[in-house]
């Protein structure tokens, strides 16, 4: 990984500053690394019709989607004060869709390291080819 695991959870803590959570005051942030060396961050944004909320990773995803990036290496998450916080089910579906290989790591900075593939978290995968 060209960025350190330490290092991109740091900037999933940074994003999670930014989190509108008003709902479930949980806040959640992610940094996702790019095969090019670039991090794209994203936090969680809530909605009044709850189920319009956008979770941190996918918002990540999405910024890096749309400045024409299309290859990933790792994702951090950090998600309130938990030790870990592991990508939500239709998160993984997602990220899926663009790199079934990923690493997702979870912690908090200064705190252990927890990694997965995202092969590990979502096994079988869904897909149309
Ligand atoms: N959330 C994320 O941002 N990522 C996840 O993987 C799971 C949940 C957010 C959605 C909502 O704003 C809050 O956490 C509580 O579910």
């Amino acid at each position: 990984m060209a960025c350190n695991p330490e290092d991109l959870i740091a900037m999933a803590a940074g994003a999670k500053e930014k989190a509108y959570a008003p709902y479930s005051r949980f806040q959640v942030g992610a940094a996702l690394l790019t095969a090019g060396g670039k991090v794209y961050t994203g936090c969680n944004i809530e909605n009044a019709s709850y189920s319009l909320t956008t979770c941190a990773e996918r918002v990540a995803l999405f910024q890096a989607v749309a400045a024409g990036e299309r290859e990933f290496v790792a994702l951090a998450v950090v998600g309130g004060d938990l030790a870990a916080c592991f990508p939500c089910g239709a998160c993984r579906q997602v990220l899926a869709e663009f790199a079934p290989e990923l690493e997702i790591i979870t912690g908090q900075p200064g705190g252990p390291v927890h990694r997965r593939s995202l092969k590990e978290l979502l096994p079988d995968t869904f897909t149309l080819k």
